[in-house]
C-alpha cells in the first residue's frame, strides 16, 4: 500500500455501474464478520446493486487522484408523517481514513437527504466499533439505543434432525442405485431405455417429497 500524503481533492460523486465490483469488493476488506457478527447486517453484492437501483441518489463515492477512496450507500424510510434518512453502509479504504472522506460522503448524503424530506437521521453499527461510534458521534448522532438480537443454533432443532436423517437416507439410496449400472447398459436401443428409466424417474419424483 502507497502512503497517502493527503493533499489530494476528495471528490464525491453518484456511484456509477462500474463502481459497483470495486465498491463491493472495498466493502468486503472493512464489514468483516468481526463488525457484523449478525446476519441481519450481511455484506455482499446484492446490497450494493439493490441500493444502486433503488436509491442512486443516495449511494455515493468518494475519489481521490482518479482512486476510490470510500462510499457511503443510504435510504429514505418514511413511517406515517415522519421521514428519516438512514445510512446502511458508509466505508472508507484504510488507505484514505482519518481524512475526512467519511466527514464528507456523510455530509453530501445528509444534504441530500434533507432537500428530500428528512427530518431525522439514523445508523447502526455494532457496539464494539469504536471508531464509526467515534466518528457519529463527531457528526452529530446520538440518543443511543441499544438493540438486543437473540440467536438459536437450528441443527438442534427436532425437526433439522429428521431432515438431516432424511437426506443420509436420501444419499444412501443415491449411492446404492450408482453401484448398479448394469441394468441399463443390457438394453442398447432408445425405446427399451425408456421402459427401464420410466420406474427410476417414479421413483426419484417420490423421493423429492417432503420428508415431513
Ligand atoms: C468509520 C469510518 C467510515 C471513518 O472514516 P474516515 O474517513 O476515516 O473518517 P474521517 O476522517 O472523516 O473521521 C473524522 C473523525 O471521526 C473519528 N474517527 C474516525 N476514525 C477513527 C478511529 N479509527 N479512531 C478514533 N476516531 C476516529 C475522529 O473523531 C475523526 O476526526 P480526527 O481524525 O480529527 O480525530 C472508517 O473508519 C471505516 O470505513 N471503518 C470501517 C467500516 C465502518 O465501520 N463503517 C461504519 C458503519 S457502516
Amino acid at each position: 500500500m502507497t502512503n497517502y500524503d493527503g493533499n489530494d481533492t476528495i471528490y464525491v460523486r453518484e456511484l456509477g455501474i462500474d463502481d459497483i465490483a470495486p465498491i463491493y469488493h472495498l466493502g468486503e476488506e472493512l464489514f468483516t464478520s468481526d463488525l457484523y457478527p449478525y446476519l441481519y447486517r450481511t455484506w455482499d453484492e446484492w446490497e450494493v446493486i439493490g441500493l444502486y437501483n433503488t436509491d442512486a441518489e443516495y449511494c455515493l463515492v468518494a475519489e481521490t487522484d482518479g482512486e476510490l477512496a470510500g462510499f457511503i450507500l443510504g435510504t429514505i424510510i418514511t413511517k406515517t408523517s415522519w421521514t428519516y434518512g438512514y445510512i446502511l453502509w458508509l466505508g472508507v479504504s484504510p488507505k484514505f481514513q482519518r481524512r475526512g472522506v467519511a466527514d464528507k460522503l456523510v455530509d453530501k448524503v445528509v444534504s441530500r437527504m434533507i432537500e428530500d424530506g428528512a427530518r431525522f437521521m439514523l445508523v447502526d453499527t455494532d457496539p464494539t466499533n469504536t471508531s464509526a461510534l467515534k466518528f457519529f458521534n463527531r457528526k452529530g448522532f446520538g440518543n443511543v439505543r441499544q438493540h438486543i438480537f437473540l440467536s438459536m443454533n437450528l441443527s438442534k432443532h427436532e425437526l433439522y434432525g429428521r431432515l438431516i436423517d432424511y437426506e443420509h437416507q436420501k444419499a444412501e439410496r443415491a449411492g446404492y442405485r450408482r453401484s448398479r449400472p448394469a441394468i441399463r447398459a443390457r438394453k442398447p436401443d432408445s425405446a427399451a431405455n425408456e421402459i427401464i428409466l420410466n420406474p427410476l424417474v417414479k421413483s426419484q419424483t417420490n423421493e423429492e417429497e417432503s420428508p415431513i
